[in-house]
């Protein structure tokens, strides 16, 4: 058999397969701090549970999603916005329902880009930016994201020649992994910037509402020639504590839009319609329970900056997002350090390597686990250091 050449640019997702190598690593015996996680550890509220369960037990809900009204989600969504944001979308024309934010983020290359096309990606980001763009030919230009410029990208360091050949730029805030958030005037630069070039915006707000201090994240949408230049990918993943649900939404330039629903219709058939159900009672619910949560995080960021500085791990608050993004200390690469602290102090983190080559000589952290068992990763890499 021959795999398409397409395929060569496809690497495996290092943060899964760890995730299982650990998992056996457990079954073994061995006991591993897992700090590489980016999966809350909190159940989903107990009545979208509800709402799901009741849904799953209807002996009529298990036909094709096309089967069933989808507008009630749409609506959902857009509502959310306007609650949320206080954003105004049309759910017929600017609203997508998607099977976790991933699947809108790794199709819409096939929307935006043809075989070498420039798409601009900073650098560190998720790893699936720069798969997504390379598996349908295009070509990654990256744009460094750097302490000094509190991990936004400089726009006005991108050269003219760049700008004019790009056809989409990817942001991402909330960030993962730096943790960093971006201001309004970020926005607003972003948006006549993209004007100007004419490259389309694709903004990844999935963490939006993990965030301390009571500082809720913006939304790219909210600033004035958004829809005309991009959308925003969010999901109820890291919202409502239910990564494993596949829920998640595309919403701004209705073209964009479109493009991404006429390639849905052909790679799947929808979300399950109980899913629909729960997520729908999901997003129609009150955020009680996210203020509670965030506090929980926050209490763990604080706990974890402390004892990691105090163990000379130099690390970034973060302003949103359970990750925290520590330099590598001197003399180890980002993988070395990494690969030694899983072997001697059985505590796992991510190389910044991973995210990019702007990522190396960082280290990125998640705080998806209680006080009691960071402090215990924290004792352990301390005994790491002093061997
Ligand atoms: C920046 C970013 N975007 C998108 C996702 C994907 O989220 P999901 O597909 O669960 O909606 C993740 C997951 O970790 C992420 O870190």
């Amino acid at each position: 058999m021959q795999i398409a050449k397409r395929m060569e640019p496809l690497k495996g997702v290092l943060v899964m397969e760890m995730n299982m190598r650990l998992a056996k690593m457990k079954q073994e015996g061995r006991d591993v701090v897992n700090l590489g996680v980016g999966d809350p550890d909190f159940n989903p509220p107990e009545h979208i549970l509800q709402a799901l369960q009741e849904a799953v037990g209807h002996p009529d809900y298990h036909h094709y999603p096309s089967f069933y009204p989808n507008q009630p989600l749409k609506d959902a969504i857009a509502n959310w916005y306007k609650r949320r944001f206080g954003v105004d979308l049309d759910p017929n024309r600017e609203v997508l329902s998607l099977l976790g934010s991933t699947d809108g983020l790794f199709m819409i290359h096939l929307c935006l880009l043809d075989s070498g096309d420039v798409a601009l990606v900073p650098d560190p980001s998720y790893p699936s930016y720069s798969s997504g763009v390379k598996v349908v030919g295009g070509q990654v230009e990256k744009v460094s994201l750097l302490r000094e410029n509190d991990f936004l990208p400089d726009l006005d360091s991108i050269p003219t020649e760049v700008a004019r050949k790009a056809k989409m730029i990817w942001v991402n805030y909330p960030n993962n992994p730096t943790g960093a958030t971006a201001p309004p005037e970020f926005y607003q630069k972003l948006i006549s910037w993209a004007k100007a070039y004419d490259v389309t915006v694709v903004s990844d707000n999935a963490y939006s509402e993990v965030y301390f201090d009571n500082r809720r994240p913006v939304s790219f949408l909210e600033f004035p020639g958004a829809k005309e230049v991009g959308v925003e990918l969010h999901s109820l993943s890291k919202s409502y504590n239910c990564c494993g649900w596949r829920a998640g939404m595309v919403v701004g330039n209705q073209d964009l839009v479109a493009a991404l629903s006429r390639i849905k219709a052909h790679s799947d058939r929808g979300m399950f319609y109980p899913m629909q159900l729960a997520a729908i009672n999901a997003l129609n619910s009150s955020d009680d329970f996210m203020e509670k949560r965030n506090q929980i995080f926050q209490e763990r960021r604080e706990v974890l900056v402390e004892g990691l500085n105090k163990i000379g791990l130099k690390t970034y608050l973060p302003k949103a997002t359970f990750y925290l993004w520590a330099r590598v200390p001197e003399g180890y690469t980002s993988q070395d350090f990494c690969f030694k602290a899983l072997e001697q102090a059985n505590v796992w983190m991510i190389p910044g390597s991973l995210y990019g080559q702007f990522g190396e000589g960082y280290l990125r952290i998640a705080f998806t686990h209680s006080v009691e068992r960071l402090k215990e990763a924290i004792r352990r890499l301390q005994n790491f250091f002093s061997q």
